[in-house]
């Protein structure tokens, strides 16, 4: 992020298990990043090779649900297991509305899968963040390739090593109701975001969906039923704008509270 320097707390940057220096992005304590993302040092995500396999001379043998080369022998880039919800992803990340230049961070990026939506959204001019606590993570993110649309940044995302009010955009999917404390987490979010920012909580299934696969319903103390999120968004800065918790996706969009 051009003319931020992100602040190098013991969270910033640490585990040696954490990608590589080959791995461009994920921030070493304090260390002023790069205004572009490294584009040249990536690694190429190779095209799958075609097999020349016995039962189909000549043909591409593709998994069908990931897209990907089905047999290891055949397999050159990472594996992209949930490649179907990328659509879902980017409308999700179209409903931030940040405007070009603007700064974007996606909180418990994992793989980085919002983050190549969050350049398209915010341009060459923007900045793109992908903040995550977990090294093996970020190395994945840098494998597929993630550092050619923003930074990737070792962090606990209840401490950011950001500045306040820097931040216009935050989009986090899969990680809120999974914290040990999600208000703090809220008011650090708060913390960091421009009075005219907004926070998108995102998830490919409805609330209902995913208490199913657990062998469940949605219980009254989930953080994410309407009421619920509301109050704990209140009381840490936010103000809860819209809210959809359908099949498919489960979607909040919330903005500092004035
Ligand atoms: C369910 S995954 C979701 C990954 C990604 N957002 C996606 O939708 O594909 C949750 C991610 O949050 C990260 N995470 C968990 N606790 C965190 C914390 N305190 N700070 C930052 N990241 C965290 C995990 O390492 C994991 O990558």
């Amino acid at each position: 992020m051009q003319g931020l320097r992100y602040g190098g707390g013991r969270h910033a940057a640490r585990g040696r298990a954490g990608p590589g220096r080959r791995e461009q992005g994920a921030r070493r304590g304090g260390a002023r990043l790069p205004d572009r993302p490294a584009r040249g040092r990536c690694r190429p995500v190779r095209r799958p090779q075609r097999c020349r396999g016995p039962d189909r001379p000549g043909r591409r043998r593709s998994d069908a649900r990931t897209g990907g080369p089905r047999h290891a022998g055949a397999r050159t880039g990472p594996r992209v297991r949930y490649a179907h919800q990328t659509p879902a992803y980017e409308a999700a990340v179209a409903r931030l509305r940040l405007r070009p230049g603007g700064r974007a961070v996606d909180l418990g990026c994992g793989t980085g899968r919002a983050m190549p939506a969050l350049r398209a959204q915010v341009g060459a001019c923007g900045h793109v963040l992908g903040v995550d606590v977990t090294p093996a993570m970020l190395a994945a993110a840098a494998r597929h390739g993630r550092t050619r649309h923003g930074h990737l940044v070792a962090a606990d995302c209840t401490r950011l090593p950001l500045p306040g009010g820097s931040v216009q955009g935050i989009f986090s999917a899969g990680l809120l109701d999974h914290l040990p404390d999600p208000s703090a987490a809220l008011r650090e979010w708060a913390r960091v975001t421009a009075a005219d920012g907004v926070l998108l909580l995102f998830h490919p299934s409805g609330r209902a969906e995913r208490a199913a696969r657990h062998g469940r319903s949605p219980g009254p103390d989930d953080l994410l039923a309407e009421g619920n999120l509301r109050r704990a968004l209140e009381t840490t800065g936010w103000d809860l704008e819209e809210y959809e918790d359908a099949a498919g996706h489960f979607l909040a969009r919330a903005v500092p509270r004035g």
